[in-house]
């Protein structure tokens, strides 16, 4: 384990079996349809990577970004578009994937910009959920889980603390020493 984390939440294991779990799920939903999956950067790209490879159905991809929490570890309540999709959602089935689903301001903004583009549907599919941490303006439920987890913050497998640890195969809990100094 890394030597800045207090605990692994999730290991390596648990996250590649619970994605093809949740791989396996979304190809019986999307099939006939016109899966398109878009990937919230830079969190959900080692997950997008490896659930897109579970689902044998012809399906499209692009990414977007948004920032809402800057470099540290508290949500600034403020949503921005940093980079937006390159293709057309038009008519297309849109499934927004996340890493986490924390105050759940960020994917509330996305899902209300991705609705006003004529797609099909638009459904969220994030790996993390931490339900006790939502803004109370915020009614979204996640269509896909991989995991309900506390009021922690983690850190692997593409999730971050400033920029850190996004290339740990793992998904653990960043030591307070880290972040209170
Ligand atoms: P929300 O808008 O508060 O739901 O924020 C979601 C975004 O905050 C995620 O896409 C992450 O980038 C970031 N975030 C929230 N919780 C954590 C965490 O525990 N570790 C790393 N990033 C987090
Ligand atoms: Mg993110």
């Amino acid at each position: 384990m890394h030597s800045d984390l207090s605990e692994i939440l999730l290991n390596k294991q648990e996250i590649e079996c619970r994605v093809q779990e949740l791989g396996n799920l979304i190809a019986q939903d999307y099939l006939g349809k016109q899966l398109h999956m878009v990937s919230v950067l830079k969190g959900s790209m080692v997950f997008m990577a490896d659930l897109m490879r579970t689902i044998d159905l012809p399906l499209t991809i692009d990414c977007m970004a948004v920032s809402s929490y800057g470099s540290g570890a508290v949500s600034a309540g403020v949503v921005q578009v940093v980079k937006d999709l390159s293709t057309p959602a038009e008519g297309k089935d849109v499934l927004v994937v996340e890493d986490v689903m924390d105050t759940g301001l960020s994917l509330a903004s996305i899902i209300g910009l991705l609705g006003g583009r004529g797609a099909r549907s638009v459904r969220v599919c994030t790996l993390l959920n931490k339900p006790g941490r939502r803004h109370p303006t915020v009614a979204l439920q996640p269509d896909y889980v991989g995991f309900e987890i506390p009021d922690v913050f983690v850190v692997g497998y593409g999730l971050d603390y400033n920029e850190l640890y996004r290339n740990l195969p793992y998904i653990g809990v960043l030591d307070r020493r880290i972040y209170s100094v």
